[in-house]
């Protein structure tokens, strides 16, 4: 198709003239208890608010009103687990029960509108059935990924003071089976604030032993409960539906609230206008429901469609082979499925001929779509020649909950250029600006940033705390909210993603923090300073790799204690930091008024052509790094 033959110009357009009208217009897709007093009321909030005065429920929206619509007897959900054999399926009617049922279980503990929940779970229905049951009675959920340990979790519950957790016995990682119910213990024995409550699934692959008085068994409350459901509860559309916290550039989580009315209506216009998606048909988004792609594209906006969303339980490898996505697909008429191109480079690593593509009937599937990392052309591409359908990507970030910029395929495809997502959805105005600000020409590098007001759906504000919202996205460029993501737009309005401008990497398509690993690492008794940075990675996007010099006078094999700094990265921060590599240095290169190289360490590390900062300290220090990386096979470096 060419760029003429799509709607996207005409739709962008109509969003330019005049933003309110195009949102109130897809508002009407959501039903309402009471309608807005204004679209966009930019006195309300914190920062202006979508929707404001309007009343609603998510949940609602999510099934009860598919269910009213008649579409009562369409399986809603389907969870397919290899890892444990199982295959379940959930039609919208059964869904809705569910969601009422464990809303009755959550009332009953005394969890109210506005309380906050913690769901530690892994991917299982029962992980979206809390969601949905939180956001029926108006409780403000907050998802921990599976892959952090007790003290992240820790800090997400000191941070969000939850009423009560909801968890379960254990996850399956692969053939690895996690007991949850230690770190959940551990957990709240670390933080300050203790939940009233823990509501445990137990699992048949692992125990749980529950604390008396304070945890309980689900079955057992479900069957106290003896049937009894309660209905969704109106919130206001600005109210929050959820908490997700992401790696920032401290060791403390960021805390992005979403509201209720802007994200359903930004969630519901995307699935037929960006990823082309019926009613009706299955939706696949092979992502855990611990980020941001799970809550938007497992949970919320395929059920508000009216779509069937496919809750999978194992790995795009090994489970049990590199044709487990096609299993799926094939399985359950998947019509399109949504991942990190990282999943894809791992299969093309385990059958780079695609010999098991062939094995199945894959006619369903019509698009693939990838997000949470820069998607390499030579993946895409790969994507593209196995599958033969369109290989979408598109950028995003928690923080915005749907697409910032992609290729809108029920809109009509733009021509594909490799190595960009395309161009911007409705509600995101781009800029490229320079370090103070200025507007940067077309090919130009600077930060990507977004005109104010955000679109629905975009955070509001993070969790208590709006002055670190608007230091991290407001004021250091007034009048938009900064991306943190370097890159720059082409004559014809692309953009391309490049790299962040903060600490944050990207390692298997997980959000993380250097400078968060950083503080972990100085907490090893013998390390006197360190650095960690993110070097580029042919399977994970990005891995992790420490530098420490250790204090004066230890002394220990090196190798001692690079095992225990990685094993201190592990419990503190969790398996999911994928953190393997350290290694012991005599000094850190820095420049004169002592900040760390870290950026010409990287350019290293990366076999980067790189050259010797003017502002070098000491140039011996980078060439002591660079003779170390090599030993480690880590650069091929030479001096420009
Ligand atoms: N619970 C417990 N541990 C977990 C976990 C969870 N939910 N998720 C990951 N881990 C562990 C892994 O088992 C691994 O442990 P190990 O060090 O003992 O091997 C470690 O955390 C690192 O995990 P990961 O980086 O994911 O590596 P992997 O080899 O297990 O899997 C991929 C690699 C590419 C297959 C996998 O990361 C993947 O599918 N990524 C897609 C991510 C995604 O969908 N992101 C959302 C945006 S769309
Ligand atoms: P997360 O908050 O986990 O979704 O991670 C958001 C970050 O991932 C963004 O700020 C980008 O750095 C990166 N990212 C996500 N999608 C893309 C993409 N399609 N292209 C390039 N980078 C991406």
């Amino acid at each position: 198709m060419t760029s003429s033959q799509s709607r996207y110009f005409e739709v962008y357009d109509s969003w330019k003239r005049d933003p309110e009208g195009f949102w109130a217009e897809a508002a009407k897709d959501i039903s309402w208890y009471r309608l807005w007093d204004k679209v966009h009321d930019p006195y309300a909030g914190h920062h202006g608010a979508w929707f404001a005065g309007a009343e609603c429920n998510t949940a609602y929206n999510c099934l009860d009103r598919h269910v009213e619509a008649g579409r009562g007897d369409q399986t809603a959900l389907i969870y397919d687990s290899p890892v444990t054999g199982t295959v379940k399926t959930f039609s919208y009617t059964e869904l809705t029960a569910e969601v009422a049922r464990l809303a009755h279980v959550l009332i009953e503990l005394g969890v109210r509108t506005g309380d906050r929940v913690v769901i530690y779970m892994p991917m299982i229905p029962e992980a979206v059935i809390s969601m949905l049951a939180c956001a029926r009675i108006g409780a403000v959920h907050s998802v921990v990924f599976g892959g952090f340990a007790a003290a992240e979790l820790a800090t997400r519950i000191d941070d969000s003071k939850p009423v009560a957790i909801l968890s379960t016995s254990c996850g399956i990682e692969g053939s690895r089976v996690v007991p949850y119910k230690p770190l959940i213990d551990a957990a709240i024995e670390r933080a300050q604030h203790k939940p009233r409550y823990c509501l445990i699934l137990k699992r048949p692959m692992a125990e749980a032993t529950l604390v008396p008085g304070r945890d309980l068994d689900w079955q057992e409350m479900l069957e106290r409960g003896n049937g009894a459901t309660v209905g969704p509860v109106a919130v206001k559309a600005t109210d929050p539906l959820y908490v997700l916290y992401t790696s920032g550039t401290t060791g403390k989580p960021k805390g992005v609230v979403r509201d209720n009315g802007g994200h359903m209506v930004a969630l519901k216009w995307t699935m037929p206008n960006f990823y082309d998606i019926a009613p009706g048909e299955v939706f696949w988004a092979a992502s855990d429901v611990g980020w941001v792609v799970g809550h938007s594209y497992v949970c919320y906006a395929p059920l508000l469609h009216g779509a069937t969303t496919l809750v999978y339980e194992g790995k795009p490898v090994g489970t049990p082979d590199a044709g487990a996505f096609w299993r799926v697909i094939s399985q359950h008429k998947v019509s399109a499925l949504f991942t990190a191109p990282t999943a894809f480079r791992a299969i093309k690593k385990e059958d780079p001929e695609g010999n098991l593509v062939r094995d199945y009937d894959l006619s369903s599937l019509r698009t693939l779509f990838l997000a949470g990392e820069r998607a390499d052309p030579e993946t895409l591409k790969w994507a593209e020649t196995k599958l033969q359908v369109p290989v979408i990507d598109h950028w995003w970030q928690t923080e915005t909950g749907w697409a910032i910029a992609g290729n809108p395929v029920g809109l009509g495809l733009l021509p594909v250029k490799y190595g960009s997502p395309t161009v911007p959805m409705p509600g995101y105005a781009l800029d490229v600006l320079d370090e103070v600000g200025n507007l940067l020409p077309c090919g130009k590098q600077g930060t990507i940033a977004i005109k104010l007001p955000l679109p629905p759906g975009c955070l509001p504000t993070l969790w208590q705390d709006d002055q670190r919202f608007r230091s991290s996205y407001l004021t250091q460029f007034p009048g938009y909210y900064s991306t943190s993501d370097a890159g720059f737009l082409d004559e014809d309005g692309y953009v391309y993603v490049m790299a962040r401008t903060d600490d944050v990497i990207n390692v298997a398509g997980h959000r993380l923090s250097t400078g968060q690993m950083e503080e972990v690492v100085a907490q090893h008794k013998d390390v006197a300073e360190c650095a960690v940075i993110g070097v580029q990675d042919s399977l994970k996007g990005q891995l992790p790799v420490g530098f420490v010099v250790l204090n004066a006078g230890v002394d220990r094999e090196a190798s001692e204690v690079e095992a225990e700094v990685v094993q201190l990265v592990r419990d503190v921060i969790g398996p999911v930091a994928a953190f393997k590599t350290v290694m012991v240095v005599n000094r850190l290169p820095k420049t004169r008024s002592g900040k760390i190289l870290r950026g010409t360490m990287r350019q290293m590390a990366d076999g980067q052509a790189w050259a010797m900062p003017a502002t070098i300290d000491d140039p011996a220090i980078l060439e002591e790094i660079k003779a170390v990386l090599e030993l480690r096979g880590l650069a091929q470096a030479k001096i420009v």
